[in-house]
Order: structure tokens, then sequence, then C-alpha cells
């Protein structure tokens, strides 16, 4: 949890609250239990707040700019009611099609997924587990691609803060396993 998502504030570069510190303490105490055989890899965002959660960590985390969350643009800073009352038209349009619609100077959910792809690569080659400490836009495009879920329902998948989603490989796709950590 940043200082943003206590406003309830989109975007932005913030630092973490107190309890997204404690969330910082939980997952690196939570990651011993998990420890396997491999090292694991850990890759944040380049913006304060997943840098500031995996700061705990044993590992040395990578940051990576092609994790940042879904670029707001004029819309970066606000809070959702600020964007209703002072970009309606760009409210609405959001709310009929939350997968397409791109935040003037921004981006859409279908920009991020596009974005994503050199990380996909990057994931799908990996021999190793990854612990990957993101933003809930772009958590929900890895799912979505990783789950095989239809691109029309990533922008609205539930992406809970202070939760650890484990997705291990199998035959047919992922298993998935959730973490929700005291904090
Ligand atoms: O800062 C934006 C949020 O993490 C993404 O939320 O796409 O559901 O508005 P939203």
């Amino acid at each position: 949890e940043s200082l943003f998502n206590v406003e309830d504030r989109i975007g932005g570069d913030s630092e973490l609250s107190p309890r997204g510190h404690a969330f910082a303490r939980s997952l690196a105490a939570f990651m011993q239990t998990r420890r396997t055989e491999e090292p694991i890899t850990v890759w944040t965002s380049a913006l304060k707040r997943t840098i500031q959660t995996a700061q705990y960590l044993r590992e040395e985390p990578i940051s990576n700019r092609a994790l940042d969350e879904i670029d707001a643009g004029v819309c970066d800073g606000l809070t959702y009611s600020e964007v209703r009352r002072r970009h309606p038209e760009e409210f609405a349009a959001r709310s009929k099609d939350k997968l397409n619609y791109r935040y003037p100077r921004g981006e859409s959910y279908a920009d991020v997924i596009q974005r994503l792809d050199p990380v996909i690569i990057e994931i799908e080659r990996h021999e190793r587990p990854i612990l990957i400490v993101g933003h809930q836009g772009v958590l929900r495009a890895l799912y979505a691609y990783l789950m095989d879920t239809p691109p029309r329902e990533c922008p609205h998948l539930p992406m809970p803060l202070h939760t650890v989603l484990e997705l291990t490989p199998n035959a047919y796709g992922c298993t998935e396993r959730r973490f929700p950590l005291a904090c």
C-alpha cells in the first residue's frame, strides 16, 4: 500500500504507507518460508513503492521500467472522483471499454499488454522462480497472460494488495495459490 493508495489516488510515484512497510517486512519473512533449492530472481518496477516493498528481501532486486504501472496521463495523481468531476467524458469512455481506453497522454490496458511482451518472453525462458513486485494494472496483464484469461477480462481481474499470488507452471497452464500476508 502506497500513500497514494491510502488517498485513492492513481499513478504517481509515492512512498509506501506504514501498512505498506509492514507488508514489505511480512513479504521478506514469507519468502524465507518459500525458499527453494534454486535462487529466486526478484523484479520490481522503477517506481518507489515496488522498490521499497522489495527492500527487506535477501535477494538483490532488479528494477525494470517495463513493469511500471499503467500511465494515467492527464489523470495521474487524481482520485477517481476527481477524474469523474474534471474529465467526465474520459471517465465515461473508460467505464465503457477499459481494455482499449487510453488516458490522454497516457496508456490503455491494451498498450500495457503490448509493453509487457518482452517481460513475458523473459518469464517464459527463465528457469528459476521469479518474484515480481508489481502494480495492480501490470499484474493483471501478466496474470491474464499466464492464466490464459481473455484480454477483455484483464482490466477487471481482482488483484488484492498485500497478497502473494504463486503461479506454478504445469502441463496445461499454471496452478494458482494465494497467500494474503498479515500486515
Ligand atoms: O493506479 C491505477 C490502478 O493501479 C489501476 O487501477 O485500472 O482499475 O483504474 P484501474
